[in-house]
């Protein structure tokens, strides 16, 4: 599916303060390895380099965003499915650059989350704020408006995600995966787009599968190419549902190993849905437990996942740990 649109946006909400400016909102941590400042970091197999092109060897070098990751908001959201109300006033702040990993138990809205962040379902009440601009509203004479399809279009573009399943574009080679979104969502042109796939197949360690179909790789590789893509788009906001539980095990290490190095060199803000405590402690500064559209309670990974002050979280832990 190429990058969807949604229609419209859903009725208006509450509150008018970005992330940026909510008391109490938790600190961006340092960004990790290598280096701060405006300049872009590229990474590489090999590692990481301040800047396109020093990298030692001088092969070609993805570059991952730097300095410039917008907080997220979600203000008394409400989703439902018909009668199912899945969100319920949800709040819950994600500051820049930082990453936040979402814990719960199945149908209790995680994914829902990550898809209204993407604009695959629409907002049934409240505001998603992405930065200092809400995602599905903008002002208009001084009011809050449901946003037209221009503001969805200019906002999606922050945000990547990665899905469970990969849902890479089956009637595409690798190569076409990579540069369909660069081209006619950001009007790159063709050799730009192929410049920078290039560049993330080799981060990936993908290079020699450029014109491989999806059906012909392993779950892995489709998922690498599937990360690529999704950073191809140059996203500030990365979005992970779940990406290794599709995966073989033997798979699943190589794929968290190249997730821990993009978040580690990269300053992306970054919401990663998963129930691998190891792979969490490792990518997340904050975990999240969630349970029946509302948050139950957030610390650490060390706190959550050692010492959880609620039922609620030791029982969803146990269940995962028997499983
Ligand atoms: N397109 C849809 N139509 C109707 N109901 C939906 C739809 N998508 C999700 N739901 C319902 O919303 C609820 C939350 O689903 P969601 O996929 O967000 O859960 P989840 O926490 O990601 O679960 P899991 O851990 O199993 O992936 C569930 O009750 C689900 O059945
Ligand atoms: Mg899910």
């Amino acid at each position: 599916m190429p990058p969807s649109d949604t229609d419209e946006a859903g009725p208006g909400g509450v509150g008018d303060r970005p992330p940026s400016e909510i008391p109490g909102a938790p600190k961006a941590p340092a960004p990790g390895d290598g280096g701060s400042g405006s300049a872009p970091n590229v990474v590489t197999e090999k590692g990481v380099a301040t800047q396109k092109g020093e990298v030692p060897g001088g092969e070609q070098a993805a570059e991952l965003p730097r300095g410039t990751a917008p907080g997220i908001r979600f203000e008394k959201v409400v989703k439902r499915f018909g009668s199912n109300v899945v969100l319920r006033e949800l709040d819950f702040t994600v500051a820049p650059g930082e990453r936040v990993t979402l814990i719960g138990p199945s149908g209790s809205g995680k994914t829902t989350i990550l898809r209204l962040l993407m604009t695959l379902e629409k907002l049934d009440g409240g505001l998603i704020w992405i930065g200092d601009e809400t995602l599905w509203h903008r002002e208009r004479g001084g009011k809050r408006v449901p946003a037209d399809q221009k503001h969805l279009h200019e906002m999606r573009k922050q945000v990547g995600m990665v899905f469970q399943q990969f849902n890479l574009f089956p009637n595409m080679n690798v190569l076409h995966n990579l540069t369909e979104g660069p081209v006619r969502v950001l009007g790159l042109s063709k050799d730009e787009a192929v410049e920078r796939a290039r560049g993330l197949l080799d981060m990936v360690g993908l290079t020699d599968k450029e014109n491989a179909h999806p059906t012909q790789l392993s779950g892995g590789q489709q998922q690498r190419v599937a990360i690529a893509r999704a950073l191809a788009m140059q996203p500030k906001v990365l979005l992970l549902d779940e990406v290794t539980s599709a995966l073989d095990p033997e798979l699943v290490v190589g794929v968290q190993d190249l997730l821990r190095d993009i978040a580690r060199q990269s300053d992306l803000t970054l919401l990663c849905v998963t129930h691998e405590m190891g792979f969490a402690k490792d990518i997340s500064n904050r975990v999240l437990m969630f349970d029946q559209g509302q948050i139950v309670e957030e610390g650490p990974p060390d706190q959550i996942f050692g010492e959880p002050s609620e039922q609620r979280t030791r029982d969803f832990l146990q269940a995962v740990l028997a499983s």
